[in-house]
């Protein structure tokens, strides 16, 4: 018979996880989400606009995006190495060159990937720090852009 110690723990850790998964799942800060903002301007507005719209058929857009919507990992990478065409983006087929976003800290990822995640109609998870360094280390031998066709093939 498992003693109360055990069971006392388990249950602990039950809570722990229980705990974590709903932070994970629920609604990024507002200090998160000005932070995202600012990083936004800085760094994608200028292709993906104000609005997330984009400017098709040269710059898709993030909102309603089903790649936001497939995994924050893709908006992570893409910032990290970059994206080349070609992408269908709500039924619309891009193929142009996302260069890799410099200047931004891990954590400016982190709150960028969030407020997009989190704006523009979007309703997706918050992404962390340690997430994005995590992301990045898992593939940091890659050099070149990645592709739609590699996205497709990994599972939600
Ligand atoms: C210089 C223009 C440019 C900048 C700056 C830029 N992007 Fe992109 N982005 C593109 C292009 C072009 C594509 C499509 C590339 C392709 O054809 O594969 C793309 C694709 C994407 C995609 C996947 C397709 C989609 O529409 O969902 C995501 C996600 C994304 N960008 C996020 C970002 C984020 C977040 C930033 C800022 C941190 C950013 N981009 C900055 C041009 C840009």
């Amino acid at each position: 018979m498992p003693s109360l110690k055990f069971l006392a723990l388990a249950s602990l850790v039950t809570t722990v996880a229980v705990a974590a998964e709903t932070a994970k799942s629920a609604a990024p800060d507002a200090d998160t989400m000005k932070r995202g903002q600012a990083v936004y301007s800085r760094t994608c507005i200028a292709c993906h606009q104000p609005t997330g719209a984009g400017l098709p058929p040269v710059f898709p857009p993030l909102a309603g995006s089903e790649w936001i919507a497939k995994s924050a990992s893709i908006a992570v990478r893409n910032i990290t190495n970059g994206m080349m065409g070609p992408v269908t983006v709500k039924g619309v087929t891009y193929n142009g060159m996302m260069p890799p976003v410099t200047a931004v800290t891990d954590k400016d990822i982190a709150d960028v990937v969030t407020y997009v995640n989190n704006s523009f109609g979007n309703s997706g998870s918050v992404v962390t720090e340690a997430e994005v360094t995590a992301i990045k280390n898992k593939y940091a031998d890659r050099k070149t852009p990645w592709t739609a066709a590699e996205y497709e093939k990994e599972a939600k």
